[in-house]
This record gives structure tokens, C-alpha cells and sequence, in this order.
């Protein structure tokens, strides 16, 4: 297609961070353990056995990192709020120290013309509400309703959009179902109630929100379409499957006030009934939908693959150091069915981006990382197509802002538009970034110069 690339005037252009994947410091000024300090030390969890104790360090250098997101030309930098920093027991008394960290990332942001984007749980729940069952307590609704409402009080005026949780899809199937991911549990009655416990803290959340707050608020999920390996009666009933699982658990009841009916279909005897006042707390009202996208899945039936059923099917494609198929057009459908299927929502991409192998940094300083940059264009065309095609996207991060603690798979798969070199803490701008950044000066515009000359 050669459509001209457009965004609109005051499109927001980003990057994107998460607390224990950079901070470093993780007990630093009184602040409470959380099930990733936890999970990444219990020997075999991690690869290599990596930690977040140090990651980024940028608990300590978090002001050169807000000069290096000027550099960059950033309009938006989203970050996501350690909640056990803030309250270390999960509950109770507010650490200052930890509260006042983020306190003063936020002004440096401001001061620097960047706008602060905050996540309040990117997966790193308290350890000590873990003790207490954690997300398949019923109780940690309220309690992260409270937490949020004091970084509402903290925060709010000068932090204008909140997200509210990063991918309670990944929470639950890496945390409950397959183990992967802290707390590890492996267990099909568990992973559908922390799910929806995931959904009524959003929706105490949101609703906390509505008491205090003054801006914007909404839910980020990671999207990830799905495409029938076939016509056959078998592969289009596992595609429904997938879908309902992936994307449709969290959107449906946040949207629409009830689950997709593939999900008892999926879990049978562990699929709870719901009281339906939980679904009015669930639907609150949303100012803007994140949106991570990464990769499509092309899926097939697979009897033995329990709960699902269903397996990828692998495509004569690039594929990313995570094993993901690069897949731009995905992100084009993806919105697409956003806009139809949800009312058009006010959408921002939170996340894209890829983890390709990284040359060594060469003498003159410089990084090449083409197929990172090649991925990077090709989505944010796909992103302008949707908006040619009347999808309210306002807004796309990068991720990530730098090289990271990529939870269990350590510091292995580089996502960074910035270089870190982890025994140094040398930060060094790849290619993508300074790409990235002629995107963002040009607001999309130079990835119209040689698309002609492509066809
Ligand atoms: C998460 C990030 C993660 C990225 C790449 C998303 O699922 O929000 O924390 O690093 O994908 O795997």
C-alpha cells in the first residue's frame, strides 16, 4: 500500500519503561519486597540466573535517563509505579522516600517538555499481599484501589493519563497457568479467578479515579490476533478459542459487562459463575484503551494442548529473538477490530517493538540494529493506515526506552532503542533510536521519503 503516512498534529509519541525491568534498587529508602524480588531470587526462575537488583540502575540515574529521552525528542515517556515502593506492605503507611522517587521523575519530565504516562501495576504486586493470596484474594480489589488513590493525590494534575494495569492477560497465564512468570503458579482453577479479581481492581481503579482525578484513565492489554491455520471446522474453533483467551477475557467485560462464552468452553469445571454486580464494577467508563502489540498468531487445533487446545503454526517469516513472527499488518487488523468491535475507542499503542540480536558498539559509538529500524518503520506505518482508516489512535511508545531486565528471560533479548551495557551502565542510542527520533521530529512525515521508490 502506498498510502501517505500521516498522524495527526499532536499525535504523542513515546517510549516505555517498567519499574523492575530498569529501576535497580528494589529495597532501596524503605521499600517493601515484591513478588518479582522474590520469583528472580528463587533459584532456576530467571535465566542466568539475572535479577533486578541492579537493572538499569536507573532508581540512581534517572535524570541522565530523562536527558536522554530529550535527546530523543520525546513527547511521552510511560513509566509504571513500584506499588510495594510507595505502600511497602501493599497497604497502610505511605513510604515517603519510595513516593517522593516518582515525585520527582514527574517533574523532571515536565520540566524537560515530556509527558508523564503512569502505569500502576506492571506485575510487580507487593510480596506482602501475596502472603495473603495476592490476585486470587478477593480483598486486593480494595487494596489496589487504595493504592492508587494515593498516587491519584500525589500525582494527579501533574500525571494526565494513568493506565491502570499492564497486561492482566500475561499476569495471569505466566503468573498462574503456566508459571513462568512470578508468583509461578501452575493451576487452572487459579487463573481464572486472579483474572477477574485483575478486572475488579481496575474497575476500583477506575472508579477511585472518578473521585479524585481530573484527566485520563483506561486498561492496557496485550493484543495479539489470531488467524485460522485453515477453513477446517476444528482450526476456526481453535482460533475462536485463542482470541476469546487472549484478547477478548479482558476487553469483553470492560466494554461489553460480560466474559466471551468460549471461556467456560476453555476452562469447563474451573470457570466460576460471577455475581453480576462485579460486572458493573468491571464496565466503568474509560477515558482511552492501551494497546501492546508485538506479534499476530496463526493457530491450529492441537487436542493435548491443554487448557486451549490450540498451537501456533509457524510462517515462512522473520521472526524476533523472542520467537515472534514479525507481522506489521496485524497492528493495522488489530486496531481495526478495536474500532468495530469496542465503539472506537481512544487508543494509544503503550508497547511495540522487537528484541533482535545487537552487534557490540563499534568505536565511533555507533549501533546498527537494521532490523530493529525495519520493524519500527513498518509498525508505525501500519499504525498510520489504521488512522486512514478512521481508528482513534492517539499516541504510540516505543518499547522500550532502553535495553532491559526482560523478566524471566533476564538480559538476554535486547527491546532497547538505547543500548545498555550492563557491566558499565554505558547508555548508547541505536540506530532505531535515532531513527525513532527523525520520526518523532518529522511527526511521521520521513517515512514517506523513499516509499515511493519501494512501490
Ligand atoms: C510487557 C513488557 C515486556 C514486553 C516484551 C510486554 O508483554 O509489558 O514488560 O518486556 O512485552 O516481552
Amino acid at each position: 500500500m502506498s498510502q501517505r503516512v500521516q498522524f495527526p498534529r499532536d499525535f504523542l509519541w513515546g517510549a516505555a519503561t517498567s519499574a523492575y525491568q530498569i529501576e535497580g534498587s528494589p529495597l532501596a529508602d524503605g521499600a517493601g519486597p515484591s513478588i518479582w524480588q522474590r520469583f528472580a531470587h528463587t533459584p532456576g526462575m530467571m535465566s542466568s540466573g539475572d535479577t533486578g537488583d541492579v537493572a538499569c540502575d536507573h532508581y540512581r540515574r534517572w535524570k541522565s535517563d530523562v536527558a536522554l529521552m530529550r535527546e530523543l525528542g520525546l513527547k511521552a515517556y510511560r513509566f509504571s509505579i513500584s506499588w510495594s515502593r510507595v505502600l511497602a506492605q501493599g497497604r497502610g503507611r505511605i513510604n515517603a522516600l519510595g513516593l517522593g522517587f516518582y515525585d520527582r521523575l514527574v517533574d523532571a519530565l515536565l520540566e524537560n517538555g515530556i509527558e508523564p504516562l503512569a502505569t500502576l501495576f506492571h506485575w510487580d504486586l507487593p510480596a506482602a499481599l501475596d502472603d495473603r493470596g495476592g490476585w486470587l484474594n478477593p480483598d486486593v480489589a480494595h487494596w489496589f484501589a487504595d493504592y492508587a488513590d494515593v498516587m491519584y493525590k500525589a500525582l494527579d494534575g501533574r500525571v494526565r493519563k494513568w493506565a491502570t494495569l499492564n497486561e492482566p492477560w500475561v499476569v495471569t497465564d505466566g503468573g498462574y497457568l503456566h508459571g513462568a512468570l512470578a508468583p509461578g503458579h501452575r493451576n487452572r482453577y487459579e487463573a481464572p479467578i486472579a483474572s477477574h479479581h485483575l478486572l475488579r481492581a481496575h474497575g476500583a481503579a477506575v472508579q477511585a479515579y472518578r473521585a479524585t482525578g481530573k484527566h485520563a484513565i483506561g486498561l492496557v492489554v496485550n493484543l495479539e490476533p489470531k488467524y485460522a491455520a485453515s477453513q477446517s471446522a476444528e482450526d476456526q474453533a481453535a482460533v475462536r478459542r485463542a482470541d476469546a483467551y487472549m484478547n477478548r477475557q479482558y476487553l469483553d467485560p470492560v466494554y461489553r459487562g460480560a466474559y466471551p462464552e468460549e471461556m467456560r468452553e476453555i476452562f469447563g469445571d474451573a470457570w466460576p459463575d460471577w455475581p453480576q454486580a462485579d460486572f458493573d464494577l468491571i464496565r466503568q467508563p474509560t477515558d482511552f484503551l492501551g494497546v501492546n502489540y508485538y506479534t499476530r498468531n496463526v493457530t491450529r487445533h492441537d487436542a493435548g494442548n491443554y487448557p486451549l487446545k490450540t498451537a501456533p503454526v509457524r510462517q515462512h517469516a522473520t521472526y524476533t529473538e523472542t520467537g515472534w513472527e514479525v507481522f506489521p499488518q496485524g497492528l493495522t487488523d488489530t486496531l481495526t477490530w478495536v474500532r468495530d468491535r469496542y465503539g472506537n475507542p481512544p487508543v494509544y499503542i503503550t508497547e511495540n517493538g522487537s528484541a533482535f540480536y545487537d552487534p557490540p558498539v563499534a568505536e565511533d559509538g555507533v549501533l546498527d540494529d537494521p532490523l530493529r529500524v525495519n520493524y519500527q518503520k513498518k509498525h508505525i506505518v501500519a499504525v498510520s493506515n489504521a488512522i486512514a482508516s478512521g481508528c482513534d489512535v492517539r499516541g504510540y511508545m516505543a518499547w522500550s526506552l532502553l535495553d532491559n531486565l526482560e523478566w524471566s528471560l533476564g538480559f538476554s533479548k535486547r527491546f532497547g532503542i538505547v543500548h545498555v551495557d550492563f557491566a558499565t551502565q554505558q547508555r548508547t542510542i541505536k540506530a532505531s533510536g535515532r531513527h525513532y527520533a527523525s520520526v518523532i521530529a518529522s511527526n511521521g512525515d520521513v517515512l514517506n521519503s523513499g516509499r515511493q521508490a519501494e512501490g
